[in-house]
């Protein structure tokens, strides 16, 4: 099944590479009329811009604004603009994402905690708030919350992190309920998947392959394509929804006990 978007108007954060910048190729690809894509700098946006004009996306359908994630006044300056631009906001897919706070919770500097959780967890709340206000209260939209596997069950060494990850999965459901029945709030959670982010992960790319029963770690085309489908309204009967795009991480690792 061929999953479109048509005549849609889509808003990315952490678009400027990773998953987000292949989230916003997709949305483009599968007939979105406009994608406004986020990032904190100037420069890092407008090179992802270019990217995507590269790839045969028309320009008049590329917003690109320097936005930080975790402040109030961008996600709502970001928002307001695409609305004035492409005439609605149809998608919103909270994308951007950090983890500076490594370390185990009981010595993890509180600073890079605050700011994990500012960005990972508070921002998406900052993003549909705005869009809420400027366009879905009224019409209606669709939310994707990109949350990762480490949301689901802990690991060492990324508490501050997946401790956020937890918190933007029950955003995730909250927020379907609080939202019913005109906007839908749906949730992925990936396993490892190669970007920057994962940078540590992917220096022994073996060893973390085989963490995944599916043998690799994932790309971001894996993840963009799952997001433009919960986007779309072929997911129209989904909301609350938190889905693993893991290579099996969830749904097929043994609990090791037997
Ligand atoms: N890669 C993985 O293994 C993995 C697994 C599970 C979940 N995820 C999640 O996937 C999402 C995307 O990450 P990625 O893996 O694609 O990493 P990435 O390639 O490092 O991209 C992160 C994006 O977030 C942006 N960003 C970071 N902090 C920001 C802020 N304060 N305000 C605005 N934008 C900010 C970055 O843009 P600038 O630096 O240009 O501002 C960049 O565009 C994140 O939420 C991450 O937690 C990733």
């Amino acid at each position: 099944m061929e999953i479109t978007v048509p005549g849609k108007v889509a808003l990315v954060t952490g678009a400027s590479r990773g998953i987000g910048l292949a989230t916003a190729l997709e949305l483009a690809r599968s007939g979105a009329k406009g994608v406004t894509i986020t990032a904190r700098k100037e420069e890092t946006i407008a090179a992802a811009r270019q990217e995507m004009v590269d790839a045969g996306i028309p320009e008049d359908a590329i917003l690109a604004i320097a936005a930080r994630a975790d402040s109030e006044e961008d996600a709502g300056a970001a928002v307001g603009a695409t609305v004035e631009r492409f005439g609605s906001l149809d998608i919103l897919i909270n994308n951007a994402g950090t983890n500076p706070a490594f370390g185990n919770l009981m010595e993890v500097d509180l600073g890079a905690l605050d700011k994990t959780w500012a960005v990972n967890m508070r921002a998406p709340l900052l993003w549909v708030r705005a869009a809420y206000e400027a366009w879905m209260g009224e019409h209606g939209g669709s939310v994707v919350n990109v949350a990762s596997v480490a949301g689901i069950r802990p690991s060492a060494l990324m508490g501050a992190y997946n401790v956020s990850k937890a918190g933007l999965i029950h955003l995730t459901r909250q927020l379907a309920l609080e939202l019913a029945p005109r906007i839908r709030v749906n949730a992925v959670a990936p396993g490892v998947v190669r970007t920057r982010l994962a940078g540590a992960l992917l220096e022994n790319e073996d060893m973390t392959a085989r963490l995944h029963p599916l043998g690799r770690v994932g790309e971001p085309e894996d993840v963009s394509r799952l997001i433009v489908y919960l986007a779309s309204d072929a997911a129209s009967w989904m909301t609350g929804a938190i889905v693993p795009i893991d290579g099996g991480v969830v749904g097929a690792s043994s609990s090791g006990i037997s």
